[in-house]
């Protein structure tokens, strides 16, 4: 049997790609340090499984270890190897995401993105593994598009997070033009992924105070914080807020899995692909929707616009459609209740009122 190396894979996108991953047969080696999430969503994610008649066990394998050491990568592939069940393809989560986090100490988002990046494809390459499917982001347009925006819209990202995102996206090409007949790379241009698992086992878990709006709400609605600042009521929208192409982390978990069964089927390319949903929603619509789907009340409050935001994010995803047969399923009422059940069940995340 082979297998997949999803770095980063206890995160919030990766446990939920995990899952379906397994769910579609695939056999798994999750690697992560765990600096930003809890071995629990794994073993949740193995419950899930389980209520559905399978036994996942045998189909996962967890090592904690730092992507930044080569030898630890290293080590994972020759365990695979040693296991009969060698990694033939890598999905690349792992790195650290908060732009404001980025803007205060540049030095970790580049070793951490940049140089695990560069470390998994010298090691990819060392064991003839030749596919992989990294999570870049919509950050890397930076303020001067037009939404909605197609992959070719322009690259200049506004933050340290964003220039490591698009330094990685240019690493690979480089490592492609130089293997052209071998390699085959997909980077990922995510929007903004929200929501959970329908069952509420697992889901969004940032440690520390959040930034991102999904976090923030759910955490209103369940009273933990008392209101939402929404930063800016006079951008040039619909009703004065930002809009943002809000997708469900379970498409997201499908797209993944359609790109690499595309790569796998074809042959070496690179290529970079946008998922989104196409549709923007503005912070008062995203307030509605949630405050009706899940019949509560979102306190909020309008406070200055916040440093480095954009008016409007959407994404132009008909490539994705077209190249990969991809579209989302769910819609921002899907997204809602999803991020308001797992909030519900997990009130302080996986590990309770110590994490936060
Ligand atoms: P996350 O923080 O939940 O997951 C990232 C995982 O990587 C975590 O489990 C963390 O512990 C692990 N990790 C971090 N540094 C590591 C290291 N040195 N060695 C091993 N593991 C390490 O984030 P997420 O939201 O699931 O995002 C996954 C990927 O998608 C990230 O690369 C992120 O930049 C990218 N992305 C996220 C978003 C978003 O809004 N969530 C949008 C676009 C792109
Ligand atoms: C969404 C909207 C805010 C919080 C970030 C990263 C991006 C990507 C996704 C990783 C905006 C408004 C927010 C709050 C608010 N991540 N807002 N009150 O900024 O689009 O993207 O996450 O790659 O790189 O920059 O997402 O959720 O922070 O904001 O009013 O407390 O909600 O102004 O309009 P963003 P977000």
């Amino acid at each position: 049997m082979e297998s997949i190396l999803v770095t980063g894979g206890a995160g919030f996108i990766g446990s939920h790609t995990c899952l379906s991953l397994i769910k579609k047969g695939y056999c798994l080696y999750v690697l992560d340090s765990f600096v930003n999430s809890s071995k629990l969503s794994i073993s949740n994610v193995i419950k899930i499984l389980e209520i559905d008649g399978l036994d996942a066990t045998e189909f996962i394998d967890i090592v904690k270890g730092d992507i930044r050491n080569k030898s630890t990568i290293r080590d994972l592939f020759l365990k695979s190897i040693a296991d009969k069940k060698p990694i033939k393809s890598v999905i690349h989560f792992a790195g650290l995401k908060s732009v404001a986090e980025s803007v205060r100490n540049p030095s970790i988002y580049w070793d951490t993105n940049l140089i695990s990046s560069l470390n998994l494809i010298e090691v990819m390459l060392e064991f003839d593994c030749l596919t992989i499917v990294f999570s870049s982001s919509a950050t890397v347009y930076g303020l001067d598009n037009k939404s909605p925006i197609k992959e070719n819209g322009k690259l200049n990202p506004n933050n340290p997070y964003g220039n490591t995102k698009l330094a990685i996206e240019k690493l690979f090409n480089d490592f492609f033009q130089s293997n052209k007949k071998k390699l085959k790379i997909a980077n990922l241009r995510y929007f903004n992924p929200v929501g959970a698992h329908p069952s509420g086992f697992i889901g969004e878990d940032p440690k520390g105070i959040p930034n991102n709006i999904f976090p923030v709400i759910a955490k209103v609605a369940i009273g933990i914080q008392k209101k939402l600042n929404v930063f800016g009521n006079d951008w040039p929208t619909v009703d004065g807020t930002g809009i943002r192409d809000y997708i469900h982390v379970m498409d997201l978990a499908e797209g993944h899995i359609r790109m690499l069964e595309f790569l796998e089927n074809n042959e070496s390319q690179i290529v970079t692909l946008n998922l989104g949903t196409g549709i923007g929603t503005s912070v008062l619509q995203l307030i509605n929707t949630y405050e009706k789907v899940n019949n509560i009340k979102i306190p909020f409050q309008f406070v200055h616009r916040r440093s480095g935001d954009v008016s409007e994010l959407v994404a132009d995803s008909s490539f994705a459609k077209k190249l990969i047969n991809w579209a989302p399923n769910k819609d921002l009422k899907d997204m809602c209740k999803d991020s308001f059940n797992w909030q519900l069940k997990n009130p302080y995340g996986f590990n309770g009122p110590q994490n936060n």
